[in-house]
């Protein structure tokens, strides 16, 4: 890890593993702040320590990890380490073997812990609770949980808890992360300060929680919520959990959220570099009523702004008038490209544009030809009515026949027509969790084996396309798909003071070369009231800028106004997804801002939206709003206007922002000049 220690021991009688230190390199050097210092009464040993991953038998009170029917007591049996740290516990009645796995993310500081299980008896173990790991903060008395959270179109709502004592915990039991909670927790003592986050890498259903025990210690238990359950082990049998990420920064949340910022970049690999192309999507515009010659009309304008990508959302195939039909028919729709969907392709391609499309591979319409062929490709409980979510079914994607349809699909889409960009989205949670003649299959995780696989299929031979992650919005956003996806799709939500909060919340998980955002029209679907094109721009340039407005309203003022805010966005856009990001203030401050440093630190990016009192020429004395940066304080900096500011300024008095009527949103691009002489760094600390 980059500047992480993490270190554990075994307890003195060899039954479990502890945690004797999480935090800065060297913080190991010392006496364990995690160790009980105290006697026991009334609990076991093992309940009243920092336990790493412990059994109910073990662990029985303060909160086990993993639960197997009839109980399990496990003792350290051997350890390995070639990289990973392989730490093996073997329980000799229960004939289980339990393998606590632990991997550095280099020049990250980032740890990635799972679990792996072995049936050496005779008997299938069944598996209550199966968790990925349990880990200690070390917190004095009580935590502050931060969390995100929220329903459809109100996703990655920042809230935060103070848990004097006591428990708190969140769940999905969607099949996939879902709209109401992300995996994802930061702990930070009741004072604030140092933070530590814990992430799933896991698209399934999924349970989070913290327990402030009495000693005021923070324990955070993560994994698969196995549903239905229990989850099998056969003889001889063996299981992996999902792996969890464990994160920590002594720069609290920003600093925390940066950490996390480094690791999806560390899964997106090479991938991180490749440019995300602005993109127009006609969703919003058009909804299901997609004709070719329409569409062609809103890729002209959106060329002439400079967009570089068109995608076609919703209602492009056969029987898609409304969301009633279609899906799993995944063949272009004959009335609306005049029979010829690939001369449409090459249409919008002479324009210069990338094409995209929407697809919703796992989904199926009762009334399609899909459907009629394979009515037992769905989950379902015979005997059973279905139950339909957005009047569609769940394909089961458990079953090879399913997962080798969606990827033969895919790839005569992809054969077919020159697409490099695929929007995936998932639309449904299943209902009637069934599959008839397999009572006791696994199903959740079948299911994600399945997800993922095509994921890694479409990565491997298609690797040209870039992959929008969407579950309704932002219902699919777990590390595990963020691995296998270029940019994800928060929500549905486009209205401009709402998507603020909601990527507010996004870039405390996730970085800014994830975010999708769009341009939408104002008033809007999800907001009546008026706000500026330029406020709306500067939202969605604060990740990956799309359009997604009816273009054929915009009048040509807004069209001009549009193509050069395009053209600033790609003047800066490198900054925005290699730069260091921070949201410095949220919506809820009169000037909402988010800073961008580039790697060399050179040049500081600060986009920011009045979401407050108007300050520029008030009618009575007033000052600017200021928003105070983090930057170097030695350096020195000039913006575009020419305007210079010492970085001690910036640092300590703030960047002025004037807020009238018609200025509601700004760009400010800051340089460095000439080369800094103090100590301080990029990304350090704000005030
Ligand atoms: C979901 C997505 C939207 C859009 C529609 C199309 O709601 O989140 O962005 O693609 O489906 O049906």
């Amino acid at each position: 890890m980059k500047s992480t220690s993490y270190t554990v021991a075994l307890d003195p009688s060899s039954r479990w593993a502890e945690l004797v230190a999480w935090g800065p390199s060297g913080i190991e050097d010392g006496p364990s702040v995690f160790s009980n210092a105290g006697s026991v009464h009334f609990i076991t040993e093992a309940d009243a320590a920092p336990a790493e991953y412990a059994p109910l038998g073990l662990r029985p009170f303060s909160g086990a990890d993993v639960s197997v029917r009839g109980g399990s007591w496990w003792r350290f049996d051997s350890a390995s380490h070639d990289g990973d740290l392989r730490l093996t516990f073997v329980d000799e009645v229960a004939r289980l073997r339990a393998v606590l796995c632990y991997r550095p993310v280099p020049e990250t500081d980032v740890l990635t812990r799972w679990v792996e299980f072995t049936n050496s008896g005779a008997s299938t173990l069944e598996f209550d609770r199966l968790g990925s790991a349990g880990v200690c903060v070390p917190t004095v008395s009580g935590a502050r949980l931060t969390y995100l959270t929220g329903q459809w179109s109100q996703e990655f709502t920042r809230r935060s808890v103070l848990l004097p004592a006591g428990g708190f915990r969140m769940e999905s039991r969607f099949g996939v992360p879902g709209h109401a909670h992300v995996p994802w927790l930061a702990v930070q003592d009741a004072s604030g300060g140092p933070a530590w986050g814990v992430s799933l890498e896991w698209p399934g259903s999924w349970e989070i929680s913290a327990d402030v025990e009495p000693s005021g210690l923070t324990r955070v238990r993560a994994g698969r919520l196995p549903s239905p359950g229990p989850v099998l082990l056969e003889p001889g049998g063996s299981l992996v959990t999902p792996a969890v990420a464990l994160a920590s920064s002594v720069d609290g949340l920003s600093g925390l959220a940066s950490v996390w910022h480094d690791y999806d970049r560390v899964l997106a690999g090479a991938r991180w570099q490749r440019p995300r192309p602005v993109l127009y999507n006609s969703w919003e515009a058009t909804g299901f009523d997609v004709q070719g010659a329409a569409q062609l009309e809103l890729a002209k304008r959106a060329a002439d702004l400079g967009v570089e990508l068109f995608v076609v959302d919703d209602g492009w195939f056969t029987g898609r008038d409304d969301d009633t039909g279609g899906l799993g028919d995944w063949t272009p729709s004959e009335a609306s490209f005049d029979g010829d969907f690939g001369a449409f392709v090459s249409s919008v391609r002479e324009l210069g544009l990338e094409f995209g499309l929407w697809v919703e591979p796992e989904a199926v319409s009762p009334k399609s030809e899909l459907y009629a062929s394979h009515p037992d490709w769905v989950y379902r409980i015979d005997g059973r009515p279905a139950t339909l979510v957005r009047n569609q079914l769940l394909l089961d994607l458990g079953l090879p026949a399913v997962v080798s349809f969606i990827k033969s699909t895919l790839d005569v889409l992809l054969y077919t027509y020159p697409i490099s960009y695929l929007k995936w989205d998932m639309n449904r949670p299943p209902t009637e969790r069934g599959r008839p003649g397999a009572p006791l299959a696994d199903l959740d995780a079948e299911h994600v084996a399945g997800y993922l696989s095509v994921l890694d299929h479409l990565r491997a031979t298609h690797p040209h396309v870039t992959i929008e992650a969407c579950a309704g919005g932002g219902g699919r956003t777990d590390l595990a798909t963020v691995a296998r996806t270029d940019v994800v799709w928060p929500s549905d939500n486009t209205g401009p003071v709402d998507r603020l909060a909601i990527q507010d919340g996004f870039l405390l998980m996730h970085a800014p070369h994830l975010m999708s955002s769009w341009v939408t029209d104002s008033p809007g679907v999800f907001d009546p009231r008026p706000r500026s094109l330029r406020f709306r721009f500067v939202t969605a340039m604060a990740g990956v800028l799309g359009i997604g407005a009816d273009l054929s309203r915009w009048s040509p003022e807004q069209h001009a106004e549009a193509a050069s805010l395009v053209s600033l966005y790609k003047s800066i856009r490198s900054v925005i997804h290699h730069g260091v990001a921070r949201v410095l203030h949220g919506p809820s401050a009169p000037t909402a801002a988010t800073q961008y440093t580039s790697e060399d630190g050179d040049t500081v990016v600060v986009l920011a939206w009045s979401t407050g009192s108007l300050t520029g020429a008030p009618l009575v004395p007033g000052r600017s709003s200021r928003v105070r940066l983090s930057v170097g304080a030695h350096a020195s900096y000039v913006d575009e206007s020419g305007a210079r500011y010492s970085g001690a300024h910036l640092k300590y008095a703030g960047l002025p922002f004037d807020w009238t009527a018609d200025h509601d949103a700004d760009v400010v691009i800051l340089r460095r000049q000439g080369s800094e002489t103090g100590s301080t760094k990029v990304g350090e600390p704000v005030g």
